[in-house]
C-alpha cells in the first residue's frame, strides 16, 4: 500500500453528517499530532445521493469506493425517502456498495465500556465486562436472494416472496473469518441458524462443521436463533465470537447493542476479500441507523462512529497503536462521566454532539503529553 492512505467518507443522511465531523476532527488532530496522514475524499450515499443525483449510489461513488483504501459511512435512510419506490430507497446504497465491493464479513463488536455498564437496561452483572463479537454474512442469505418480489394471484390478492440462499463456499468463506478471528480472541465460536426448520441453514450448520475441522483448537458450538436470541439477554457473557446469516445478523446485533446500553455506542466493519494487490475492500460504519428524528440537533452519540474509525485504523492499516488511543479516549470521556442523551445516567453530565468531540480532543491532548 502506498504511504498516502486514502479513505472515502460517506456521510448520508440524519445524523450522519453531524457525526462525521466529529471523526474529521479526531482525523485532523492525528495528522498535526501523529503524522498520520489521510487522503480525505466525500462522496454521496443514500437520500442525499437521491437528492442530488437521483439514485442511492451514484457510479462517482461506487468509482471513488474501488479507488478508496477504505470507506467510513455514517447512516442512510429517512421518513423524506420512504415514499420513493423500493428499487431507489437510501437503503439500496448501503446494500449496493456492500454487494458491489464483496463485502461479506461485518464485524460487529459489542463491547461494554465499565463507565456504562449501569447504563444498559440489563442488571449489571449480566453485562458487566462484556466483549463479543458478532460476525453478520453480509452480501448473500435472504437480503439477497433471487426470486423476490410481490406478484398478484387470484381474486385481486398479493403474494410476497424472498429467497433464503447460501452457498457452501458462501459459508465457509464467513466461517473461516470466524475461526481466524477466534484464535485471536478464546477460541470459541458459536455459529446461529435456524437448523430445525430451514434447509439452508442445515448446509450452513454442516459447512460450519467442515471449517471447525480445519481449525481443531477452535471450540465451535452450534445454537438456534430463537435461543440466541434469548441467551444474549440472559447471559450474553457465555458468548465470545458468534457467526451466523445476514438476516440474523441483523437482529441479533441490534438486540447485542442495547447490552451495551445503547445503540449509540456500536462500530462496524465490514470486510472484502483481498484483491489482487492484497487489499481488502473495507467499509466501516456505526451499527445504529440515520436517527431522523434527532437529526440536526446537536444532540447524537458520536462516539461509535469514532470508534468505526477506530476499526478501520485497526483492520484496514494496522495502525494498532493509533487505534488503542483513540479507543483509550473515548473511555477516559465516558469515565469523565459526560454523556449524550441515549446514554444519560444519574449524576452524568449531559453533553452536546460537539462537546464529546471536544472531550475526545482534549483527551487525545492528555495521553499524547
Ligand atoms: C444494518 C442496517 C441495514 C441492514 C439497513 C439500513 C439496510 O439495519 O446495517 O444493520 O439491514 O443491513
Ligand atoms: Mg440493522
Amino acid at each position: 500500500m502506498s504511504d498516502n492512505r486514502t479513505l472515502l467518507f460517506l456521510p448520508g443522511d440524519g445524523i450522519g453528517p453531524e457525526i462525521m465531523t466529529e471523526v474529521r476532527r479526531v482525523i485532523d488532530w492525528m495528522d498535526k499530532r501523529r503524522s498520520v496522514s489521510f487522503e480525505i475524499t466525500e462522496g454521496l450515499i443514500g437520500g442525499a445521493a437521491i437528492d442530488e443525483t437521483g439514485v442511492p449510489l451514484p457510479d462517482e461513488t461506487l468509482e471513488a469506493a474501488h479507488a478508496a483504501d477504505a470507506i467510513l459511512m455514517g447512516a442512510v435512510g429517512g421518513p423524506k425517502w420512504e415514499v420513493l419506490p423500493f428499487e431507489i430507497q437510501p437503503e439500496r446504497g448501503l446494500l449496493g456498495i456492500r454487494k458491489e465491493l464483496g463485502l461479506f464479513a461485518n464485524l460487529r463488536p459489542a463491547i461494554v465500556f465499565d463507565a456504562l455498564a449501569e447504563a444498559s437496561t440489563l442488571k449489571t452483572d449480566v453485562v458487566k465486562g462484556l466483549d463479543i463479537m458478532i460476525i453478520r454474512e453480509l452480501t448473500g442469505g435472504i437480503y439477497f436472494g433471487e426470486p423476490r418480489g410481490i406478484e398478484k394471484i387470484d381474486g385481486g390478492e398479493r403474494r410476497g416472496y424472498n429467497t433464503l440462499t447460501y452457498t457452501s463456499p458462501e459459508i465457509r468463506r464467513i466461517g473461516q473469518v470466524a475461526m481466524d478471528l477466534a484464535k485471536k480472541r478464546s477460541n470459541r465460536v458459536c455459529s446461529i441458524d435456524k437448523a430445525n426448520v430451514l434447509e439452508t441453514t442445515v448446509m450452513w450448520r454442516e459447512e460450519m462443521v467442515k471449517v471447525g475441522e480445519e481449525y481443531p483448537e477452535v471450540e465451535l458450538s452450534h445454537m438456534y436463533v430463537d435461543n440466541a436470541a434469548m441467551q444474549l439477554v440472559r447471559n450474553p457473557k457465555q458468548f465470545d465470537v458468534i457467526v451466523t446469516t445476514n438476516m440474523f445478523g441483523d437482529i441479533l446485533s441490534d438486540c447485542a447493542a442495547m447490552l451495551t446500553g445503547s445503540l449509540g455506542m456500536l462500530p462496524s466493519a465490514s470486510l472484502g476479500a483481498p484483491n489482487k494487490s492484497g487489499q481488502q475492500a473495507a467499509l466501516y460504519e456505526p451499527v445504529h441507523g440515520s436517527a431522523p428524528d434527532i437529526a440536526g440537533q446537536g444532540i447524537a452519540n458520536p462516539l461509535a462512529q469514532i470508534l468505526s474509525f477506530s476499526m478501520l485504523l485497526r483492520y484496514s492499516f494496522d495502525m494498532f497503536e493509533d487505534a488503542d488511543f483513540v479507543d483509550q479516549a473515548v473511555q477516559n470521556v465516558l469515565d469523565q462521566g459526560l454523556r449524550t442523551i441515549d446514554i444519560m445516567g444519574d449524576g452524568m453530565t449531559h453533553v452536546s454532539t460537539s462537546e464529546i468531540g471536544d472531550a475526545i480532543i482534549g483527551e487525545l491532548e492528555k495521553l499524547s503529553s
